[in-house]
């Protein structure tokens, strides 16, 4: 079966043959499907992660975090999924022959989740993580899922995984339509094109201009950031004072700064979100909201392209490079 894995950190992914794994008690075997390609896989390799140990840093070089496939093997005594069972990864961080960017995946029931009949391999492997960790940003950064339709969201590139997903949350929750950006303004046509309405254009005026702008100066109730680096300290100084910014990545940059008359003179708060360390009594209950509103087909994963698998160097520089408008998938078939 065919890998697709990085040699040293800095090199590019290549696929490598390797042999067939064994399943141990109580393990399943996956033929996958597809797998997403994710900042973080271009980040593993790249050596981010590298002095970091489990459960955050990397224990494989071979990289996937999610994708959905079919079982063809079970030693897993519960039946749970029987061979021929459609499934997507719930987790695929520590596997214990490396991540989803392989044809074959050895898994566990806990690893996984069902695909309902309705839905397809390539939404399925593209719903977890963005829906999942948008999600729980913003209800830690205050988001009323049954409260005031009036409340003002603020989720930055309409086009990433993460923000498209936050969106699509909203939205689907009945609130008003959230304020977002794009980096270019090819971009930001295709989202208001798309039926984005109020997207700040960043090629044209800053992240808080904009937002100043489309709130009529009033400021936002939720604001969530993925892009660290120049934007934080943006997003804080437009949030209404007592509301809590939350953290939850870095794609422009690891290093932000703020102005602390921002944060301490308005009462404002800054709080980070990482899925890895939320507590299942708070992961559980967020993820079967996030399935059921994919059930109810309120929310549906925006996908921009599909690579071969054995294409996934030139698929994460698209992600990376290109900023795509939703999620690059690697496809196996
Ligand atoms: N905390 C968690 O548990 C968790 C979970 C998942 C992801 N994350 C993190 O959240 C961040 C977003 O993830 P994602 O999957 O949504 O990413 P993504 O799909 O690659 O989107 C990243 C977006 O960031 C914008 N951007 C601004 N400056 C950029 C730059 N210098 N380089 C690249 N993109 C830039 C781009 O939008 P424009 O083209 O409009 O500028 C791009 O669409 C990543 O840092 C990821 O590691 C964290």
């Amino acid at each position: 079966m065919k890998t697709i894995q990085f040699n040293d950190y800095g090199s590019p992914f290549q696929s490598v043959d390797v042999s067939m794994p064994d399943l141990e008690s109580g393990q399943l075997l996956i033929k996958m499907a597809v797998a997403s390609v994710n900042p973080r896989d271009s980040g593993v390799r790249d050596g981010i992660f590298r002095h970091i140990p489990p459960p955050v840093g990397p224990s494989s070089k071979i990289v996937g975090l999610e994708g959905s496939g079919i079982v063809v093997a079970s030693s897993d005594t519960s039946q749970a999924y029987p061979i021929g069972t459609a499934v997507f990864f719930r987790q695929a961080y520590h596997l214990p022959h490396g991540g989803t960017w392989q044809e074959y995946v050895v898994a566990t029931a806990r690893d996984v989740l069902p695909i309902p009949s309705d839905k397809n391999m390539f939404e399925a492997a593209a719903l977890r993580i963005p829906y999942h960790t948008a999600l729980l940003a913003l209800e830690k950064a205050g988001f009323q899922q049954h409260g005031d339709t009036n409340q003002l969201v603020f989720v930055p590139a309409v086009g990433s995984a993460v923000g498209n997903a936050a969106i699509q949350l909203v939205r689907a929750f009945g609130i008003q339509e959230p304020i977002t950006t794009a980096g270019t303004t090819a971009k930001a046509e295709r989202a208001r094109a798309l039926g984005y309405s109020k997207v700040v254009d960043l090629s044209k005026e800053t992240l808080a201009e904009g937002v100043r702008r489309l709130s009529d100066g009033i400021g936002i109730d939720v604001g969530i950031d993925m892009l660290g680096g120049p934007y934080t300290g943006q997003i804080l100084s437009v949030l209404k004072p007592g509301k809590t910014l939350v953290v939850c990545g870095m794609s422009a940059g690891a290093q932000a700064s703020i102005l602390i008359p921002e944060l301490m003179g308005r009462g404002r708060n800054i709080n980070s979100l990482n899925v890895i360390f939320t507590p299942p009594a708070v992961q559980e209950p967020a993820l079967e909201r996030v399935l059921g509103l994919w059930r109810e087909k309120r929310i549906n994963p925006l996908i921009d392209r599909v690579y071969h698998f054995t294409q996934a160097e030139e698929a994460q520089r698209y992600l990376t490079l290109d900023r795509p408008m939703g999620r690059v998938l690697l496809s196996f078939e």
